[in-house]
């Protein structure tokens, strides 16, 4: 089974008490739960790491990069930050979906801005934890458009 590694940043362990109205109720260990479950259901394996440190995220990254076929990164605000995170995809060549609760084209400025969109395989935001499960179905369907054919 190929292996789907699902990354949240700094912040993102308190899901469902952090800021309610932006974020949601739902935790993250439900989001994770839900996911693997479909992730499993589409024949996939699901890592998922959460972490409040640039460098833990990266080192995630790096390690993906030989044992992943995709991921999908909710960076939080590392998103309008991290250089460092976006070499990383780029050092391993791990592609990736990048995922925002919000949207943050309707927020403040300065997270108007991501260091990863242009090199995503595509972004989703402001759908909530849907936008997971989006990411999850759009990857399963890479993955099997890009398998060899067994007939
Ligand atoms: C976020 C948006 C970021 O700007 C913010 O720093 C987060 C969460 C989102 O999911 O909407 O931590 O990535």
């Amino acid at each position: 089974m190929q292996t789907v590694l699902l990354i949240n940043g700094p912040n993102l362990n308190l899901l469902g008490q952090r800021e309610p109205e932006t974020y949601g109720y739902q935790t993250l260990k439900s989001v994770e739960e839900a996911l693997t479950a479909r992730a499993a259901s589409l024949k996939l394996t699901l890592h998922c790491r959460q972490s409040n440190h640039e460098g833990v995220l990266i080192d995630h990254v790096q390690s993906a990069g030989r044992t992943a076929a995709f991921a999908i990164i909710n960076p939080g605000a590392l998103t309008h930050t991290s250089i460092g995170l976006r070499d990383a995809f780029l050092a391993v060549g791990l592609p990736f979906i990048e995922v925002h609760l919000s949207n943050i084209h309707a927020r403040e400025p300065f997270r108007q801005h991501s260091y990863l969109a242009d090199i995503a395989a595509g972004q989703i935001m402001g759908l909530g934890p849907v936008g997971y499960r989006l990411a999850l179905d759009a990857i399963a369907e890479k993955l099997a458009a890009a398998a060899p054919h067994s007939s």
